[in-house]
């Protein structure tokens, strides 16, 4: 028996990217396609590559209360209510905003306001990597920030070999990052030929950094690598996200250490590959997918490692890891309709 989802947000790029995948996955079934704004307007009219008569629908919340998992791929304030409302009613629910990522106290600092559901902050965080098991069993799931997801896979299974204090991440996405609504810097005479920083020191997803850099939920024993230095860029590409990060190593630490350490952690891993140290990873080799490539050498002057990592930031990022979340809360194969490789050139 198929199971029922629906996309609130389908509008926007997250979840346009979600309709895409859905529509190669045979174990659910699309029901709701909800849209703000852009209630009633065919979905072909804003993405030429999802063709049909299909409307984005108007978001009615006791038509989503009756399927079985919901897509919250809404900005932070809706997501905070629908997410809410939803998982009462006992609806599962992968929301793709920061809204229940962090604790009540960190979403306050990062984010600027009180939470209005403290008792459900954070909620499972959407990292199969590291949390599968728990996600599994989840009603309602975090799926993680593009950055965060970026710098973690690189940086969590490193996290006893380093010293605290010392991470550094530089953050450099494509602009569909930023959604699909026009902004003076998502111009493209701003933006063409154009390279920028933006939100360092404090962009939200460094508080996302770090809380989950360092907590443990489940797994072996994750230290506290203190505050992370995170600055973001804006590249002129419309997908693709790269973090890279340093670190100083913890006295004795190999280059080999490293390397195992990665290796071992995402042997059986089916959307993560380690590279050979030395091999920089390409962002178009992850764009269309829900890969993450990723490589670490030791640089034995400073005695750091670098760590290089990429995604799709619509992909692993976001609607490809969403998607990878519901799959093990529905109780499928963790992989259906994610088998896409990298469209590469
Ligand atoms: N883009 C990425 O790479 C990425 C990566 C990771 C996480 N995320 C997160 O995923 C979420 C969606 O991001 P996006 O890039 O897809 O954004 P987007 O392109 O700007 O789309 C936002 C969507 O939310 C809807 N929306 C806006 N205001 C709303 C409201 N008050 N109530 C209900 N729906 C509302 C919009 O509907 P209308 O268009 O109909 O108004 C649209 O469908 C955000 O929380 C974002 O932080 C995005």
């Amino acid at each position: 028996m198929t199971s029922s989802v629906g996309i609130v947000g389908a509008s926007g790029y997250g979840g346009a990217e979600l309709l895409r995948l859905l529509a190669g996955h045979h174990e659910v079934q699309v029901e709701v396609v909800a849209a703000h704004s852009q209630a009633g307007k065919p979905v072909s009219s804003l993405f030429p590559n999802l063709p049909g008569a299909r409307c984005f629908d108007a978001i009615d919340v006791d038509q989503l209360g009756e399927l079985d998992l919901v897509f919250l791929a809404t900005p932070h304030g809706p997501s905070l209510e629908l997410a809410a409302t939803l998982h009462a009613g006992g609806t599962k629910v992968v929301d793709l905003s920061g809204a229940y990522r962090l604790t009540a106290e960190g979403f306050a600092n990062w984010y600027g306001e009180v939470h209005p559901h403290p008792e459900l902050a954070p909620a499972v965080y959407g990292m199969p990597e590291f949390f599968r098991k728990d996600v599994a069993g989840a009603t309602l799931v975090a799926n993680p920030g593009c950055y965060v997801t970026t710098a973690l896979l690189g940086l969590r299974p490193l996290s006893p070999l380093l010293v605290p204090g010392t991470v550094i991440i530089d953050g450099k996405s494509g602009t569909s990052g930023a959604g699909r609504a026009a902004k003076d810097h998502l111009h493209h005479p701003h933006l063409t030929a154009n390279l920028g920083a933006y939100g360092a020191p404090a962009h939200r997803h460094t508080g996302e950094i770090e809380q989950w850099l360092t907590n443990d939920l489940d797994g072996p024993g994750v230290v506290d690598l203190g505050a992370v230095q995170f600055t973001p860029h804006l590249v002129p590409m419309s997908r693709g996200m790269q973090t890279t990060s340093y670190a100083n190593l913890r006295e004795g630490v190999s280059p080999q250490d490293v390397q195992q350490a990665l290796v071992e952690t995402y042997a059986d891993e089916p959307f993560v590959h380690v590279l050979a140290p030395g091999t920089f990873p390409l962002t178009k080799s992850v764009v269309g997918s829900n890969g993450c490539q990723l490589s670490a050498l030791v640089d034995p002057r400073t005695n750091r490692v670098v760590i290089t990592s990429v995604i799709d930031n619509l992909g692993k990022g976001a609607a490809g890891q969403a998607l990878q979340n519901a799959n093990l809360m529905l109780g499928l194969d963790e992989t259906l309709g994610l088998s896409a490789i990298g469209v590469f050139p």
